[in-house]
């Protein structure tokens, strides 16, 4: 028996990297898996692999930064499963450049996966899995979400919002006695395609932003699922993935908001 066995756990961005990961080892773990994508090619491939592990499952092709898509979605599952335990909220998507070159509709689409996706997510199945009496809300944010960088400002501000509504939410369950725990999980780098499928301003080259993040990303996704799920199951709040994010974590808190001038000085010299 493992704290997943027999729950009922959902899955954004499950066509790749770490959701495609968590879905996988949630269903090693015992959970029924509902997993849902925007990319078509990809949801097949983890369709393939959950069915080769005799999971019980379903798949749904669902765009997290539509609210009434992910309602309707939220109703499907708890129809077909009768119960939703849990809910990792881990679609996203990045986009590089200055704030200064940056359309506001590049702004707006980031915020809208990355903070709107969460949100969307977690007020569609909260109903549901304070219903099921054993209920979490797992949100994927990022060490961006714990110190600023340049070229990602779109991306921090909506992981900086991840942590702030994740953090009152667990709070507010605690409070109020309701029985689901919250999650927020900060993974450094992980090797998934999340730079390859980023934009970026103009004038950036889009392979050389990806060749770099494949240097500095240590983390495969099988592991940064295993980190994910030992954490849900301990009932952290926080979960910390890679020494990267671990001394991030400590020099946000050691230098405060001196990182800044640590992170400017290492950006000049990288190019960042
Ligand atoms: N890889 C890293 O180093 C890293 C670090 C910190 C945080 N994260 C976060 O982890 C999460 C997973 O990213 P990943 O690294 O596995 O990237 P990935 O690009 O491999 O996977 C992201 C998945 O989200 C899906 N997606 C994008 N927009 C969507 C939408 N509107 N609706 C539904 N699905 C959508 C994509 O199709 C893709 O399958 C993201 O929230 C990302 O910001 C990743």
């Amino acid at each position: 028996m493992t704290y997943f066995t027999g729950k009922v756990a959902v899955v954004t961005g499950a066509g790749s990297g770490i959701g495609r990961a968590l879905a996988l080892e949630l269903a090693a773990r015992g959970a029924t898996v509902a997993a849902s994508d925007v990319d078509a090619a990809g949801l097949a491939e983890t369709e393939r692999l959950l069915a080769a592990r005799g999971a019980r499952f379903r798949i749904d092709h669902v765009d997290v930064a539509e609210r009434e898509r992910m309602e309707a979605w939220a109703h499907e599952v708890a129809e077909d499963f009768g119960v939703v335990h849990q809910v990792y909220n881990n679609a996203g998507i990045a986009f590089t450049g200055d704030i200064e070159a940056m359309d506001h509709k590049h702004l707006e689409r980031v915020m809208d996966v990355d903070y709107w996706g969460v949100v969307n997510g977690t007020k569609a199945f909260l109903p549901h899995l304070i219903a099921s009496g054993d209920g979490h809300v797992v949100n994927i944010s990022s060490v961006f979400g714990i110190i600023s960088v340049p070229t990602q400002g779109a991306y921090n501000a909506a992981k900086f919002a991840v942590r702030g509504f994740t953090e009152a939410l667990a709070m507010e369950m605690a409070a109020r006695g309701r029985p689901v725990k919250v999650t927020c999980v900060h993974p450094g780098g992980i090797r998934t395609n999340v730079a390859r499928s980023a934009g970026q301003v103009d004038g950036l080259d889009h392979e050389a932003l990806a060749t770099s993040f494949d240097k500095v990303a240590r983390t495969s996704p099988r592991r940064a699922a295993e980190v994910i799920l030992d954490g849900v199951a301990k009932g952290k709040v926080r979960v910390l993935i890679g020494a990267d994010a671990r001394v991030i974590d400590l020099l946000a808190r050691v230098a405060g908001p001196r990182y800044q001038r640590l992170v400017t000085k290492f950006a000049g010299r990288s190019g960042l």
